[in-house]
């Protein structure tokens, strides 16, 4: 086997224990490694060789765990599964930080009990369905097709790179997190558990509509979980239980429901599906705003011509998500 030619490899590492420091810092440490090296290997090497005190959380160096998750040239990424070579050549530096939406505790270790008590708000374990209880002594089989229906999620290890990668996360307290989604549609679609409705019923005010679909986590995930899509997944279940019950469903009910009519959003009528009369006075003083500045969203808009090929495409795609309850 040929051996790969070492490179130059500059790092900055996060560094801040507040036992000691006043504010956190970068410490500069420059390896001669090879560009397959992965970033965490290269950060064992600075502790063993150079700073024993440097702080992170690794276990299988396999990507199996899930514990060696950092933020590397400012995306939220496994340390083991990161190659240092392409993070040479795009950056010419490797810059780490820990994971964002945590406290820190020491360098590079974040406190995760945000990140879990989230999750396990969500009731994350099959909840006994009175209609069909479990076979005494023995397991409850699915077919091949229901087992497809949780796609990616138990692919999940528990990482938190989508947590720490999320701006709702980072904007909001009460939103559960990428993962706790993808795991909660895990169990909305198994069709072994009792609480699939109330779950969809609970979660549509327990944070669900809080998600800003940037994908993010899905572009984070080093196990192709694609929470996003599972989140979307979960907000037409949502609404195919229960409607549009609050202003997240509401906005997205309106919005399908004006494109159908009319081909074209009619943002006026979008408000008034989204608000109740007392929701829109609160409104007022920025819909005068944007009425100033737009006065031809007060028009109501036409059709626009073929609005029926329009609505056609929605006969065609108007089905129940797969999985609902
Ligand atoms: S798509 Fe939603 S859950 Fe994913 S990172 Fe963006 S806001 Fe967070
Ligand atoms: S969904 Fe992906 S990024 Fe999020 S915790 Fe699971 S494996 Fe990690
Ligand atoms: S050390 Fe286990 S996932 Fe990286």
């Amino acid at each position: 086997m040929v051996e790969e030619a070492s490179v130059s490899a500059p790092f900055e590492v996060y560094r801040f224990d507040p036992s000691r420091d006043k504010s956190p810092r970068y410490d500069k440490f420059t390896l001669e490694l090879p560009p397959h090296t992965p970033v965490l290997t290269a950060l064992l090497k600075v502790r063993s060789e150079m700073d024993p005190s440097l702080t992170m959380r690794y276990s299988c160096r396999s990507a199996i765990c899930g514990s060696c998750a950092m933020v590397i040239n400012s995306k939220s990424r496994l340390a083991c599964q990161t190659p240092i070579g392409p993070e040479l050549a795009r950056h010419g530096r490797i810059v780490i930080d820990p994971m964002r939406n945590q406290p820190i505790l020491r360098d590079l270790v974040v406190e995760t009990a945000p990140f879990w008590n989230r999750y396990r708000r969500l009731e994350p374990h099959l909840i006994p369905d009175p209609e069909h209880p479990m076979p005494e002594g023995r397991e409850n089989p699915m077919t091949p097709e229901q087992v497809d229906r949780f796609h990616e999620t138990p692919r999940c290890i528990a990482c938190g790179a989508c947590y720490s990668a999320c701006p709702a996360v980072e904007s909001d307290p009460s939103f559960p997190g990428p993962m706790a989604l993808a795991k909660l549609y895990r169990f909305v679609v198994d069709p072994r558990d009792g609480g699939r409705r109330e779950r969809l019923v609970k979660i549509q005010t327990d944070g669900l509509w809080l998600c800003l679909r940037c994908h993010l986590c899905t572009e984070a995930c080093p196990k192709g979980v694609r929470p996003s899509e599972r989140i979307r997944d979960l907000k037409e279940m949502a609404i195919a239980v229960q409607g549009g019950s609050e202003h997240g469903s509401r906005h997205a009910v309106g919005f399908k429901d004006n494109i159908r009519d009319a081909g074209q959003l009619n943002e006026m009528k979008l408000v008034r599906q989204t608000y109740n009369p007392l929701e829109m006075l609160g409104q007022l003083p920025q819909g005068l705003r944007i009425a100033r500045k737009k006065p031809e969203l007060l028009k109501k808009p036409h059709p626009i011509e073929g609005v029926e090929e329009v609505q056609k495409l929605y006969e065609l795609l108007d089905k129940p998500p797969e999985g609902s309850p």
